[in-house]
């Protein structure tokens, strides 16, 4: 009976875990270990759900109508949350205080949020990607970026941003891509992008840019990748271009360009630009109009005073963080390689984006990001865009970045997983879908019961 006893006290201690283990996750969500993961998706919260397990490392609430989110309602483990598509209004300042392990940060598409604390994202050492896309944001407060120095991917795209303070991206010396598109950007400073030493990919079109200071790329030594198009630009300084040692890909098309003498620095620059950039059509003066800034002679600008030339080099003067790209320089392919990739690509107003991975420089594999069918997470029942459809780096039009699928791309690009996989081919967990998600718990829910049901035989039989 000794016997008997312990067994009654082993059922109702696994009994007991059993009920402990589905209480601690929310009602209406679905959780899952190792690592401790809360899927809450798509389920009409208005509030960030009761029982979040403490331990938890991925929180998955996106597609809800969740308003607020306030300090107490994660806990410091979170690795990953993704609360995209909600509605929320507020972030109390403290929400993710002391989150060091925080490393991917989705805030996007939540259109009423409009503004956020300069103290928001203190502190989140190991975040590499935050998402605040489509969030209404207005302005950004000097300091809201501070110390994120392990941040890769910033996504800022479909907001209202009018100005960016000097120094924003200060601390960001790990920034790969920084999306900017679709704001109300007026102006580039000298210094709003300095510190982004590792820079590769830069998207600036739709928006009002008029002014682009001379020197306003001049820590950009990394860019591969820069698109101006659709903005209310008539020049760009070709010094401006110049501080671009490595750049790939320009898009300057939708501009009303001046084709006057103040086009000849970018008339020049152009020139000698070895890579792939857009058609640039004159809007000015009237008997220019329409033509393309690119193959017009050197004839036009002789009556233009001044005559400095420029060249696609590095100028060293201005950059004041980049202490490590110095010795990259080298890895860029071969003139003769360029040559040829620009042969096919000379004559279209539509470039292609990188299509070769680069020796020695941050990309995803072809494998990787090509002739693949992902699902992608904003294709929830009711998303009006069909998810399977395969966009490929190389011939992505303007549009493909201007709506929904800037998002879809971002995410393409964004590794989920530790820093360590960036850049590597890595099978995506199947934790992404919701099927996947109620898989992996039946399976685990099945375990648990059959072994119940053998200590309840076992029990039985020694009775
Ligand atoms: C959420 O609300 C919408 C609209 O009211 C409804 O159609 C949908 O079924 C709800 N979803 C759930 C999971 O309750
Ligand atoms: C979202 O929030 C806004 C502003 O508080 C409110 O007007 C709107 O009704 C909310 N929408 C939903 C679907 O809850
Ligand atoms: C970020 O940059 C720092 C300093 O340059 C470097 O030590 C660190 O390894 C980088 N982190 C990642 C994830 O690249
Ligand atoms: C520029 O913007 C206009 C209106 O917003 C849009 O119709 C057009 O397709 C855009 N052009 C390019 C090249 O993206
Ligand atoms: C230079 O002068 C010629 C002849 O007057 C004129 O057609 C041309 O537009 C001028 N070029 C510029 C860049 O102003
Ligand atoms: C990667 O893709 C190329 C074609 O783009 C193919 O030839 C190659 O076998 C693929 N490699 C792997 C490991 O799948």
């Amino acid at each position: 009976s000794l016997f008997t006893g312990c067994c009654v006290e082993l059922l109702l201690m696994l009994v007991g875990l059993e009920l402990h283990f589905s209480a601690s996750c929310p009602k209406n969500c679905v959780c899952y270990p190792s690592p401790m993961t809360v899927s809450c998706q798509a389920h009409n919260f208005t509030s960030i759900p009761e029982g979040i397990p403490t331990n938890s490392e991925r929180v998955f609430l996106q597609n809800n109508k969740i308003s607020m989110l306030l300090r107490g309602h994660f806990s410091p483990s979170m690795v990953t949350l993704w609360i995209y598509s909600n509605n929320i209004t507020f972030i109390d300042p403290e929400t993710f205080d002391g989150f060091v392990q925080l490393e991917e940060l989705d805030l996007g598409d939540n259109r009423y949020l409009s503004s956020l604390g300069s103290e928001t994202f203190h502190g989140l050492v190991k975040l590499h990607a935050l998402h605040l896309y489509r969030c209404g944001l207005s302005s950004l407060p000097r300091r809201i970026f501070s110390g994120l120095f392990n941040l890769q991917y910033l996504y800022l795209q479909e907001n209202q941003v009018e100005f960016l303070p000097d120094d924003l991206f200060i601390d960001m010396v790990n920034l790969s891509h920084l999306f900017l598109h679709g704001n109300k950007l007026r102006t580039l400073h000298e210094n709003t992008f300095r510190g982004l030493v590792n820079l590769d990919r830069l998207l600036l079109h739709q928006n009002q840019l008029q002014m682009v200071h001379k020197w306003a790329f001049h820590d950009l030594k990394r860019l591969t990748t820069l698109f101006l198009f659709n903005n209310s630009l008539s020049e760009l300084p070709g010094e401006c271009l110049a501080q671009l040692g490595s750049l790939e890909f320009l898009r300057l098309n939708g501009n009303p360009w001046g084709c006057d003498c103040r086009a000849r620095s970018l008339w020049d620059w152009l020139r000698r630009f070895r890579g792939s950039s857009s058609s640039v059509i004159c809007e000015t003066p009237k008997e220019m109009r329409g033509r393309d800034l690119k193959v017009i002679s050197k004839e036009h600008f002789h009556n233009c005073s001044g005559s400095e030339s420029l060249h696609q080099t590095k100028t060293n003067t201005h950059a004041t963080l980049d202490k490590t790209n110095q010795k990259d320089h080298h890895i860029h392919p071969s003139a003769k390689e360029k040559g040829k990739e620009q042969d096919h690509q000379l004559h279209s107003s539509e470039p292609a984006l990188p299509t070769r991975p680069r020796p020695g420089h941050k990309q995803h594999g072809r494998n990787c990001t090509r002739h693949k069918h992902r699902s992608s997470k904003t294709a929830a029942p009711g998303s009006k865009k069909s998810s399977n459809s395969v966009h490929t780096l190389d011939g992505m039009l303007d549009k493909d970045y201007m709506t929904d699928f800037g998002h879809k791309f971002s995410r393409d690009m964004v590794p989920t997983g530790s820093p360590r996989r960036k850049g590597k081919c890595t099978k995506k967990t199947p934790i992404r879908t919701p099927s996947g998600v109620q898989a992996s718990n039946r399976g685990s829910l099945s375990i648990r019961a059959s072994l119940v049901t053998f200590i309840v035989a076992l029990f039985t039989i020694i009775r």
